[in-house]
Order: C-alpha cells, then structure tokens, then sequence
C-alpha cells in the first residue's frame, strides 16, 4: 500500500513529504528587502484570486482568517466544495481513512464513559467536520455492537458546510442506519444544535479545528500588530521579485486593528511572549469549543474528544498549505489548496472554562489507541484477514496510527467531560514518575 500524506508538519517519516520543518508562508516577504531570485510572470488564471485581489483592492488589506474563509468556504471557488479531496488522489489522508481500528477506538471510550454515568438510555451523537463521513460510520458499526448503547442512540448531528461532502456522508451514514430509529441532520454552524434536557451528548472532532481561520499577530514594542493579507503593487509588471503566483503576500498593520486589540488579549499566555513574537489564534475555534462545552455541560452531560495536529500551547507559523500531498505556498492557488495551522490545545481547554465541563489531556494519539487496545484489537483483524497482503496492509496502516515520529506522537488527543472531574479519567492520566528506588 502505497502512502499518502497526513496534514502535521513534521513529516521526516514521510516519503511524500519529505520536508522537515514547519512551513512559515511568505511571512517575511511584506516587510524584508526584496531577495535577489528570479522576477514571477503574469498573474494566473485564478477566479477566487481575482475575487481576494479586487476586495483588498475596494477595502484594503484583509485578515488572515477572511483570506482562509474565502479559500476554504467559498460556496463556489472554496476547497472543500469541489470534491473529494481525501485519500490517495485528493491532497491528504486521514487517521478515520487509514484504519478502521481508529474510530472502533473512539467508540470504545464512548461507551465507557456511557456506562459510567449509568447508561443514559437517550443519546445523541456530534461531529464536527465529518468529511467522508468514515470516522462516524466506524463509531455507529462498533456501538451498533452493544445492545444497550445501541437502543439509546436517537439522533446523530453533523456540522459540515461543504454540500458535496454531505452527500458522501449521507450515503455512507444512512447505511449504517438503515432501519434504526435514529435521525440524521446537518447544520452549518454549531449554534444550530439544539439544546437536549434529556439527552446523553457524546462528540468528536477529527481534524476540524485545524481547518478554522485564524488570525496572526505579531509583538512589536508599540503592541501587538496584526499580520494581513495584501496587494503585491508590483505583482504581474514583470519587476516584482515576490514569488506568490496569486500576486497576494503577507503584510504588518502599521497601527492597531479591530481584532489585534481583542484576540491577543483573550489568553494570558500570550502577554508573556517577547517581542517579536508571532501568535495564531483562532476566534471560531474558541466559539466553537465554548459552545460545546456548553451542550456538554448542561442537561444530561456528556464527553467528548478534539483530535488534532498541535500541542498544548500557541504557535506562530505553523500556517500552510497541501496541494496534491505536498505542502505548496498559501498565496499559489487560493481555492485549490488545503489550508490549515496547528491547534493551540491550550486555548481549546480555556475556551470551555465557566462550561461546566473538563478538559482531560491532551495525550498524544499513540498513547490513546494502545491505552484503549488498539493492538488486541489489531491481533483479531490481522488472525480474520484472507490473505497474507491484507494482513500486512492492516497491520502497516495501525502501526501508522500510532507511529511515535509521525501521527502517533503529532496528533494529541483531548477529552472533555461534564462535570468537575476531580478523579483522572482513563486514558488521560498523567504518567507516574519512576521510583529512584532500586529493589532489592
Ligand atoms: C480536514 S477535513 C477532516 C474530515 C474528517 N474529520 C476526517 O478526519 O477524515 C475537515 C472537515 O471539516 C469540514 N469543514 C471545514 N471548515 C468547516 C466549517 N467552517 N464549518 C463546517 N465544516 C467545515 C470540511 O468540509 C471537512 O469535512
């Protein structure tokens, strides 16, 4: 089985991608002398490009998380409303598309912290950003396999704003369903989750928050600036040395803006960084979560888990792009490109503060599989396997999952949980340290 390339940025393990370092984006470009290499051509033929060029042109430079919503989400030139862009001829793979052990796992923590809170016999299930709708399809197939969470589930609600991708995932989902009293709906944002008094919530999101716009600001010793997307004056004169084929380039604001004077101030971590320091922050993201935290702490409760590339603080240039599984410049191709910036789990687990909820982890998505039993699990496929290729298929695809150089150790996983958890909930325990204390 040949392999195609995951979205983290570190990527030694990868024959794809072979390149090593976080992607930073023409982040330098705007404000440093022009380099000496070679002036670019004409401007390409790019629709949304057009369409960015002449709103900076109208109203001036624009936010970073404006430039990705466009490139994103626009209801015709936007990424995700063209196809299918997962998989071996689509720009990137997925842990859900890879192995089917990963989303049996995620059902398997589902349903022990079902029957922790005595097995609510009204549940509901939410995902954020279901793409082909594989990961819910593996969770509904594991969970259909318990009788008592079978009969409590009643509804199954998927927040995705791409129309192609819903009628993948209502193929595959309806399925699943098929004459099982459960409903199925879409919505396009979070608020239009109704709230439940008497319903059990359990909620994933894979590679969902990574997607969100974000906005970067830079510390200067005047205060936080932010970094905007803007004209390149000389783009398409045959004199400009920039290399952005969209004629599109990163710029400082000189003065402050409406979001450099709110979205560096909403953590506390972020006064503590020195100037010349870049943080990426995601406005959505923090609505987002807050509103989970808020469907989860309410009512019946529930628990949830937020798998994404990132780690437990901010970042500053890990913005970029995926064109064909390669990582290609954010300006190139807007439309055309997957554009996406790693989670600051820190401000997830902020984000659900005053909610009613916990915040369980982050724990790195190895630790997560083999904690709930990923490789017995993987024993039975392997042993149920006809041949002796698809034996070694399975097995190469969950030794992917949990790869410790690639995305076992890159992805982390986050829990949430109602309530004050006052006890550590499985697997999201913090590792004892080793007695020094040799035994006789
Ligand atoms: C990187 S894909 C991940 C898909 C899937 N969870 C997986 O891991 O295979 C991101 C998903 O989020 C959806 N998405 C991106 N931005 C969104 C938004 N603003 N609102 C709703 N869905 C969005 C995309 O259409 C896609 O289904």
């Amino acid at each position: 089985m040949s392999q195609a390339a995951f979205r983290s940025p570190l990527r030694a393990a990868n024959p794809i991608l072979p390149r090593p370092a976080i992607y930073i984006g023409r982040r330098h470009q705007s404000t440093s002398t022009p380099s000496s290499s070679s002036a670019v051509p004409a401007p390409q033929q790019n629709e949304l490009a057009k369409i960015i060029r002449d709103t900076i042109r109208a109203t001036g430079p624009i936010p970073l998380s404006r430039y990705m919503q466009f490139c994103l989400s626009h209801p015709t030139h936007g990424y995700y409303q063209k196809g299918d862009v997962f998989g071996e001829k689509g720009d990137f793979i997925t842990s859900p598309e890879i192995s089917q052990i990963f989303g049996e796992l995620v059902a398997i923590w589902f349903l022990t912290r079902w029957m922790e809170v005595d097995s609510p016999t009204r549940v509901r299930i939410v995902e954020l950003g279901p793409g082909r709708g594989t990961l819910m399809d593996d969770v509904l197939r594991t969970l259909f396999n318990f009788p008592g969470i079978a009969q409590s589930i009643r509804s199954i609600h998927l927040v995705e704003n791409s129309e192609y991708l819903r009628q993948v995932q209502k193929k595959k989902i309806s399925k699943r369903i098929e004459g099982k009293d459960v409903d199925l709906s879409w919505y396009t944002g979070i608020n239009e989750i109704p709230e439940s008094d008497d319903t059990f919530t359990l909620f994933v999101a894979h590679e969902f928050f990574d997607a969100m716009p974000i906005n970067t600001f830079e510390k200067t010793d005047m205060g936080w600036r932010e970094v905007q997307v803007d004209n390149d004056p000389m783009h398409g004169n045959g004199l400009s040395t920039q290399t952005s084929k969209s004629g599109l380039r990163l710029s400082i604001s000189p003065s402050p803006t409406p979001l450099s004077t709110v979205l560096p101030a909403s953590s506390p971590r972020f006064a503590k960084l020195s100037t010349g320091s870049r943080i990426e922050v995601s406005q959505d993201t923090f609505k987002i979560m807050r509103r989970i935290g808020e469907l989860l702490g309410t009512g019946k409760g529930g628990c949830g888990v937020v798998v994404d590339y990132g780690g437990d603080r901010s970042y500053g240039q890990s913005f970029r792009a995926f064109k064909n599984h390669k990582i290609v410049d954010v300006f190139d191709d807007p439309g055309n490109a997957d554009l996406t910036a790693n989670v600051d789990f820190a401000y997830l687990r902020e984000s659900l503060a005053g909610t009613g909820t916990s915040a369980l982890g982050p724990i790195s998505q190895g630790s997560f599989l083999l904690s709930l039993g990923l490789q017995p699990r993987l024993r039975k496929l392997i042993d149920a396997a006809t041949s002796e290729e698809r034996k070694e298929d399975i097995r190469k695809s969950a030794q992917r999952l949990i790869d410790p150089l690639g995305m076992g150790g890159q992805y982390q996983v986050m829990g949430i949980s109602s309530g004050e958890v006052t006890e550590e909930i499985y697997p999201f325990i913090t590792p004892k340290k080793e007695s020094k204390v040799l035994k006789p």
